[in-house]
């Protein structure tokens, strides 16, 4: 199977299926690609974004309304500020502090946030005017926040118990797949 098979995803399957597949491609595209960190090439996190991207566009409405997917992560000068990873969709913002914001606020609760709907939620960065949705999963090594993910939907509501489910599985499998 070439790399770009990887985020193939059958339009016919279930959330459930689908991230499924998600979890085994990310497994297999993360072996033996833990040094990320110390070469300063995100990879595990380039590869995963696509793979949420590609994976939410296949589900059915309103999940394939996702208008952005990826990563920030906690920047190693200053750890009380998470900077802009890999992501799949437009320019983001690229710092957000602890507490600030969605990504901000999941990071420093070390919980995940789904926000049905953006307008209602006091604090909420605004990086593209079209999303109405979006889901924080913080990414947890030994109880320390290194990351998160960050899903964004152009639809409110979008994001349920089954995607916080698995981007928290994911959370976890990048946890332990890269040398943070
Ligand atoms: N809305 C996020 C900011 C990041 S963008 O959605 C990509 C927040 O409130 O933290």
């Amino acid at each position: 199977m070439v790399h770009a098979d990887a985020s193939k995803f059958a339009a016919n399957i279930t959330k459930k299926e689908t991230y499924t597949q998600v979890l085994e491609q990310a497994e297999t595209l993360f072996d033996g690609q833990r040094n990320w960190l110390l070469i300063l090439v995100f990879s595990n996190l380039a590869n995963a974004a696509s793979l949420i991207w590609h994976a939410q566009k296949s589900m059915s409405y309103p999940s394939n309304q996702n208008n952005w997917a990826g990563f920030y992560v906690v920047d190693p000068v200053n750890e009380k500020q998470l900077i802009l990873g890999p992501f799949m969709g437009k320019v983001a913002c690229q710092t957000i502090a602890f507490g600030q914001g969605v990504c901000g606020k999941a990071a420093q609760a070390k919980e995940t946030i789904v926000v049905p709907d953006v307008n209602s939620f006091p604090g909420h960065i605004a990086c593209d005017r079209d999303t109405n949705s979006e889901i924080v999963v913080p990414i947890l090594l030994k109880d320390k926040v290194i990351g998160v993910i960050d899903c964004d939907s152009a639809v409110a509501n979008t994001f349920d118990s089954e995607d916080r489910k698995y981007l928290e599985k994911l959370a976890d499998l990048l946890s332990l797949a890269c040398n943070w």
